[in-house]
């Protein structure tokens, strides 16, 4: 694995330092204690299998072996942390564009990040600061069909179901590190203009009722627009315009998932 994405690799910074593991606990959590080790701006974490996968929101991200991509990368852009706000959201577009171009299909993001395809979930991101502002940025592909506990599989969609054909993983994972290289160089230069037209035009929920859940609360809103630090632009039931950050709020379709 390692071998092969390295021979695929273009790129000068991200996935030059790439550590391949068979097991373990989280790739994000790894990476974290390899960032407290003094570990280089792009080091990248893959897993063939996570025994405790975190998403957002504290839930658990179920990481069977061999059915995912499970990769994490540690960037050390050495920006303060409102600069580093917008990564989540660019990451997601980061997805976006490797699925597109390893698979000619191109997903789209359910706000904040999520990559649904076929309104269904493909995977997830998880984007953590260190305490010196190094950015951990994990992301989970679905690739093959596995056994999920049933509220997961209920929503959850892989590549290999939506293509009916198989995905290489090294492929794939090479295209995605390339993709937070670029990830990476514009954070750096504040050339965000980009991934915001990219976001904007990917994200499955402008122009589509929501619903807002907070704690105990839902509320249903129409989304409108994406706001220069990639919040959600809503139109409550009193007619307000409000804007909506991620990790204050989750966001559902009226009926499922998505929609
Ligand atoms: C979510 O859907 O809530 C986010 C899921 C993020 C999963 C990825 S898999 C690689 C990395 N390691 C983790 O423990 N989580 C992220």
């Amino acid at each position: 694995m390692e071998k092969e994405i390295c021979r695929l690799l273009h790129t000068s910074l991200v996935g030059r330092n790439l550590i391949c593991l068979d097991e373990v606990d989280s790739t994000n959590t790894y990476a974290k204690k390899l960032a407290l080790d003094g570990a280089p701006d792009g080091t990248v974490v893959i897993a063939d299998c996570q025994t405790a996968g975190r998403g957002r929101r504290e839930r658990l991200f179920q990481s069977p072996r061999g059915s995912g991509l499970y990769l994490t990368a540690l960037l050390r852009p050495g920006l303060p942390a409102e600069r580093l706000i917008p990564a989540t959201a660019m990451a997601g577009v980061a997805v976006c564009a490797a699925v597109e171009q390893t698979c000619g299909i191109r997903p789209g993001l359910k706000w904040p990040n999520d990559p649904v395809l076929g309104r269904r979930k493909l995977g997830g991101i998880l984007t953590e600061l260190t305490g010196d502002l190094a950015l951990v940025i994990g992301i989970g592909i679905n690739l093959s069909p596995a056994a999920l506990s049933p509220d997961v599989a209920a929503i959850a969609t892989c590549l290999e179901r939506e293509l009916g054909q198989a995905v290489s993983r090294p492929v794939l994972a090479a295209a995605l590190i390339e993709e937070l290289e670029r990830l990476s160089d514009a954070l750096r230069a504040g050339a965000l203009e980009p991934y915001r037209a990219a976001f904007r035009r990917d994200c499955v929920n402008l122009g589509n009722p929501v619903q807002i859940l907070s704690g105990d609360t839902r509320e249903t809103v129409q989304a409108l627009d994406i706001d220069e630090m990639f919040g959600l632009i809503i139109r409550d039931a009193q007619g307000q315009l409000r804007t909506v950050r991620s990790g204050e709020v989750s966001v559902r379709g009226l009926y499922g998932y998505v929609e």
